[in-house]
């Protein structure tokens, strides 16, 4: 039988899936990945052969959680999808999920609408998450139009109070029509009240600088959200994801409640697996401003044993693009500095140097982390996040042990800073193919153009979220 005639094929490398890994040479065309061979077996022509001898080839990163040009508390991050989507495909990502959070008054199905054409920007593949805030008589059936028309995942937040904050009616709402039509929410859980009353205390004492952002939102506040929310779920049938999870005590709940058969899912993030409180008594404490903060060096021992031993389901970047002139204009305020750090670009560095590199976690499981899980947790399967015939070519060629420091300046973000500055990280990608354009090469990005599709993500199957 003859083949297509081939793109590309990236040969002598190691290739990791999830679930199993070794030597093979992957053959691309016309954006899709057509067949895996052997060693030994004849390699066919092709118009570009990438030789990927002594590194992995992963498939391209899957970033679950990812803000682009995110408007929240009066700062609106300095990206775009131009940029965003450069630097995810410079840092080894190739599918970004992005947040259509609607401005006050405007209705989910508008901002999503408004964020597809932004979206048209992209360097690389995007998709959606809704996002519920108020919900009114029309809620129900815009959501299931939106799941019907590819956003399958819903954002709701328990905090943040008159900015983004959903109650627990519309919470438990929402989990209802998600479950009955094939979606899924997902989680900002921060109980509210605790974090207000903890702000009002250090502020009482005049300490509600930068530096005092991990006592006004204590992990108690997180391991009761997540339990209210894992509540609602497990009474309701419905699954949950929650993202950004930053202590122990909440990943455990989440598992616990999944052995119970709830479809609940653990998301962390890359500096809640490396990065402590001390940060906060360093000398840039607002560059550290993240929700929740920064937890004790305990507090990240426990999260990167759990992810280590496949307690948690994705690493997202929680990427907030703002600069250092934005963070420091409030740094006297902690309610007003702008929350959230930069780091679409390093996720796959940072996560593969602290559980691959120092760790010895298997590379599978750095895939299943960065790639496969999220792209199942979002409708992607067998199109992202695998390297497999039929699916997207979007491969990356890893450097496992080459490390590098990183500097700010070297980076292809939109902001003057990283949380991970003079940090020496391996993983970096030599070679990353998006949809069969190769557009890093030899470690040199190169812009493909407004090229990356607008993708629509299928119904949550049940098979995939047990
Ligand atoms: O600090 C964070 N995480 N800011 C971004 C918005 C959010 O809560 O995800
Ligand atoms: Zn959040
Ligand atoms: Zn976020």
């Amino acid at each position: 039988m003859s083949r297509p005639p081939l793109d590309l094929v990236v040969t002598g490398g190691t290739v990791v899936n999830a679930d199993w890994s070794g030597p093979a040479s992957v053959l691309v065309s016309e954006g899709r990945i057509t067949g895996l061979l052997a060693p030994g077996e004849v390699v066919p022509g092709a118009a570009r052969v990438i030789d990927a001898t002594g590194g992995f080839v992963v498939p391209g990163g899957v970033d679950p959680h990812c803000h682009i040009s995110m408007e929240m508390g009066g700062s609106t991050t300095r990206d775009g999808y131009r940029e965003a989507t450069l630097a995810a495909l410079a840092g080894g990502t190739t599918t970004v999920v992005d947040f259509a959070i609607p401005a006050p008054g405007q209705a989910p199905v508008d901002a999503v609408a408004q964020r597809r054409e932004m979206a048209a920007d992209a360097r690389c593949d995007t998709a959606l998450h809704a996002c519920v805030v108020e919900r009114d008589a029309t809620t129900d059936d815009q959501l299931r139009g939106l799941v019907a028309d590819g956003v399958v995942t819903v954002k709701l937040f328990t905090t943040y109070r008159d900015q983004v904050m959903a109650n627990a009616d519309t919470v438990h709402a929402v989990l209802k029509v998600l479950r009955d039509s094939g979606g899924m929410a997902y989680v900002h859980a921060e109980a509210n009240p605790i974090i207000e009353h903890a702000q009002a205390i250090q502020a009482g004492c005049g300490h509600i600088g930068a530096a005092d952002h991990a006592l006004t939102r204590p992990e108690i506040a997180e391991t009761a959200a997540v339990a209210a929310v894992l509540a609602a779920a497990e009474s309701l049938h419905a699954p949950v994801y929650f993202v950004h999870q930053s202590t122990g005590e909440a990943i455990d709940l989440t598992r616990a409640a999944r052995r119970r058969g709830v479809h609940a899912y653990t998301e962390t993030c890359p500096h809640y697996l490396t990065l402590d409180e001390s940060r906060y008594r360093g000398p840039h404490p607002e560059r550290f401003v993240c929700c929740p903060p920064l937890r004790t060096k305990s507090t990240v021992e426990q999260v990167r044993r759990r992810a280590s031993h496949g307690a948690v389901d994705t690493v997202g970047s929680d990427h907030c693009c703002y600069d250092t002139t934005q963070k420091t204009a409030a740094a006297d305020d902690v309610r007003r500095v702008p929350n959230g750090m930069p780091g679409v670009q390093t996720r796959l560095p940072v996560v593969w140097t602290t559980l691959v590199h120092e760790r010895g976690v298997p590379p599978e499981r750095f895939v299943a982390l960065t790639s496969t899980n999220a792209a199942r947790l979002n409708g992607l399967a067998g199109r992202k996040g695998v390297i497999a015939p039929g699916a997207d070519a979007d491969l990356v060629v890893l450097d496992p042990a080459q490390l590098r420091i990183v500097r700010a300046g070297d980076l292809a973000m939109a902001t003057d800073y990283t949380p991970y500055e003079g940090t020496a990280l391996a993983g970096w990608p030599l070679t990353v193919v998006a949809t069969g354009r190769v557009v890093v090469d030899g470690g040199v990005l190169t812009d493909p153009g407004p090229v990356g599709r607008a993708l629509r993500s299928d119904p949550l199957p049940r098979q995939f979220l047990t």
